[in-house]
């Protein structure tokens, strides 16, 4: 292993790379794809093909992608990791930094590769067409990579559901559902590339049982492994209509949603025979770090080395398995643990599978970047109390800040930040449903995700890696352990743009507002903060493309003023406003309501999904109450659950 590089050496290294301008032209399209035997027409994909094309390209190229939108709805695209510095515009996340790219029309994105290398994903940041397929690897290649490998692999896992996402969604999104409980996925796909290529045979692309990924004696291998999900993104005007599912009576009109809880949010990957050791991690660079399994949450990205073995007369398995300590109820033809296989020649036995007995979350804040940077020292920080269960005093809690349940404004808010002057300093222009967060250039911000729900959750930042300064399984403990204070002075903690925060846990993220714009941190699925950072500089460094106006002219969305685009610190009539709390839930049935009354909105999470799903999506309302009511008579008789110990715990602690 090499001793760690200091940023400088590695800058002096990257100096070396040769320059090339990549230029794709993508035409999102449907397709009907079968990646497991099922025909799904309406797959988005490029040109006509699914899966849509891997973008492999080297440090410091110029790399421009014109997607032409020959779709049937507005679309984007998010270049996932991509700090976009000076560019926030090309960042593709629509209500924060774009309009939508209207159907018929092309965008040129501009993707800067002269800050970072290694592996990350881009795909559309509009729901349904990300729900649909609209995602593939993007690769940077390091001028020269501090490990030393043979060959490159990539592996992609995915969920994949056979049903259009618009079809799942208004069927999912309608007043029996209010809180947007997410169907199931029907597969889980295996797929891989290397040089830029998708294996496969006669032109089809090669998924689970079919894949035999090659393998040589006296080869080492580094594997990208790639996690995605078939989860809806943001998208504004969608998450604007249906944050208010319950306004009209829940009939709904528009095509897309945000669910606000995740269900399968994690994966193990292994492979039987062959040990790994951890290189990368969503494109920061790590020393060796050898593991049995990887965890992974939709997002993240780890880069392993793995070492053909001598003996070549067997072929392995290569797993990934649904973490089902997820699942509240897993259905019965669900299958779980998926596979593809390693192969050191055609003919060959496959070893009998391994299991792994101890499964579980992955210590990945013990990595160790090679490319040193000492802990910040923080001089502003943010709570953030992720709440998905009930809450005794009966008030919506599907947040993160103040209560606010992120919904995306008019007008996105880089286009406020860009047009109002010193007024974008006033927090009130950005809207009173956006969830916003002004930092200062320059800040170090101190960030303390805290999860209240069972469930682990991932989560997202944009435009920047962060340093991940402590993470605690229970913050109820008092055991160090489990629990450890926040201590400052680490020499060289672990970075990177996308975190699980485990169950009753909390992580603390560390950057430096350096990178001038509206960057969104996000989970999964729709609970957002935007932090907009520098504004000043922003204004100074940044002017909207021209193409960019144009296309939310188009769209009918102002590209100045506030929220509601507006200049006007003032008026924000128009722009979103809510929900905040069950005030309102409306459009059930008066006995409906009477079993709500004392229990919240986010109260139904999970319980709604179960009752849902194990009752096959047959109640009516009156039903489906009264199975919310049993749940909770249930739940309450079991102690309160996890929320309320933890909320008591450490408010108790800090009071
Ligand atoms: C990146 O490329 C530009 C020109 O394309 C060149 O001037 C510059 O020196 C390169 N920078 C590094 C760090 O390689
Ligand atoms: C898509 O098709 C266009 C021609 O219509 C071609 O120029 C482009 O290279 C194709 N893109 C990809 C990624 O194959
Ligand atoms: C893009 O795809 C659509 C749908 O297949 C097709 O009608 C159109 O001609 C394509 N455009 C280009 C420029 O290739
Ligand atoms: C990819 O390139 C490597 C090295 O050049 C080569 O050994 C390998 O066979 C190629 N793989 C495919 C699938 O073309
Ligand atoms: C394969 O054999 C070589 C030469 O004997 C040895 O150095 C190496 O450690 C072996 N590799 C593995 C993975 O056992
Ligand atoms: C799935 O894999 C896990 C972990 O290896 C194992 O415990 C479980 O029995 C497997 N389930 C099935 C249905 O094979
Ligand atoms: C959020 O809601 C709780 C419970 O009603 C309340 O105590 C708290 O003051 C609210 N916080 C903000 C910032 O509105
Ligand atoms: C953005 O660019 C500025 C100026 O070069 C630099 O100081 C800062 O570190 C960069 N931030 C990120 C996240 O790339």
């Amino acid at each position: 292993m090499r001793a760690a590089l200091t940023a400088a050496a590695a800058l002096a290294l990257a100096s070396s790379a040769s320059a090339a301008v990549v230029e794709k032209w993508y035409n999102l399209t449907y397709v009907t794809a079968s990646p497991d035997g099922f025909e799904k027409e309406w797959s988005v994909g490029v040109n006509g093909t699914w899966p849509p094309p891997i973008l492999e390209v080297n440090y410091n190229d110029t790399v421009r992608v014109h997607a032409l939108n020959s779709l049937d709805s507005p679309s984007s695209l998010h270049h996932h990791g991509i700090f976009f510095n000076g560019s926030n515009y090309y960042d593709g996340a629509p209500g924060v930094t774009q309009c939508g790219l209207p159907a018929g029309r092309e965008l040129t994105y501009e993707i800067p590769v002269d800050r970072q290398w290694g592996t990350y994903w881009w795909h559309s940041h509009s729901s349904v067409h990300y729900q649909d397929g609209l995602r593939a690897p993007l690769i940077i290649h390091a001028p020269e990579e501090p490990h030393q490998y043979d060959e490159e692999i990539i592996i992609v896992i995915s969920d994949w559901y056979h049903e259009r996402a618009t079809k799942l969604n208004h069927q999912f999104m309608n007043k029996y559902n209010p809180t947007g409980a997410e169907p199931i996925p029907d597969a889980l796909l295996i797929y891989a590339a290397q040089n830029g290529s998708y294996y496969s045979a006669d032109d089809k692309v090669l998924f689970n049982d079919n894949l035999k990924i090659p393998f040589e004696a006296g080869k080492t291998y580094r594997i990208r492994v790639l996690k995605y999900v078939d989860r809806p993104a943001l998208d504004s005007h969608c998450l604007r209509t249906l944050s208010h599912p319950l306004h009209n009576g829940g009939s709904l009109t528009s095509e897309c949603y945000v669910a606000p809880t995740g269900i399968f949010s994690m994966l193990f990957f292994w492979i039987d025979g062959h040990d790994m050791r951890v290189i990368e991690a969503d494109g920061v660079d790590t020393q060796e770090y050898p593991v049995d399994f990887l965890t992974l949450s939709v997002a993240q990205r780890y880069s392993v080395l793995v070492t053909a073995r001598n003996d070549t007369s067997q072929n392995f398995k290569i797993h990934a398995n649904f973490d089902s300590s997820m699942f509240d109820t897993v259905p019965e033809d669900l299958q779980l643990n998926y596979t593809a296989t390693l192969s050191y020649g055609a003919g060959n036995p496959v070893a009998e599978e391994g299991v792994q007995e101890e499964l579980g979350l992955m210590q990945d804040h013990l990595l160790v970047p090679v490319v040193v940077e000492e802990q910040f020292t923080p001089t502003t920080s943010l709570e953030l109390d992720v709440w998905f269960d009930a809450y005794d005093n009966g008030v919506n809690r599907a947040s993160m800040l103040n209560n606010i349940s992120y919904v995306g404004p008019d007008t996105p808010s880089l286009m406020t930040m860009l047009s109002m002057g010193e007024d974008a300093l006033n927090p009130v222009v950005y809207g009173p449903q956006t969830a916003q967060h002004l930092l200062t250039k320059n800040d170090v911000m101190d960030l303390m995700v805290i999860n209240f729900d069972a469930n682990a959750h991932p989560f997202h930042l944009h435009g920047h890696n962060f340093q991940v300064t402590r993470v605690a399984t229970d913050v109820t403990s008092d055991d160090p352990e489990l629990n450890p204070p926040h201590a400052l002075g680490a020499a060289n903690p672990m970075r990177r743009d996308t975190i699980i925060v485990p169950a009753g846990g909390a992580v603390n993220i560390a950057w430096r507002a350096d990178n001038p714009g509206a960057w969104i941190l996000h989970m999964e699925a729709g609970l957002a903060v935007v932090f907009m950072e520098d504004i000043p500089g922003a204004q100074q460094a940044m002017t909207l493309p021209q193409q960019i106006k144009d296309q939310c002219d188009a769209l009918g969305i102002s590209t100045t003023g506030n929220a509601a685009g507006k200049m006007s610190v003032t008026d924000l009539s128009g722009a979103p406003n809510g929900p905040r709390d069950q005030a309102h839930i409306t459009g059930w049935t008066p006995k409906a309501k009477g079993a709500l009354a004392g229990c919240v909105l986010t109260a139904l999470l999970g319980m709604i999904t179960v009752v849902w799903y194990a009752l096959g999506g047959q109640l009516d309302a009156d039903e489906l109450a009264e199975e919310v009511e049993r749940d909770m008579a249930k739940k309450a008789a079991a102690g309160g659950g996890l929320l309320k110990r933890g909320f008591n715990a450490i408010r108790g602690k800090s009071a």
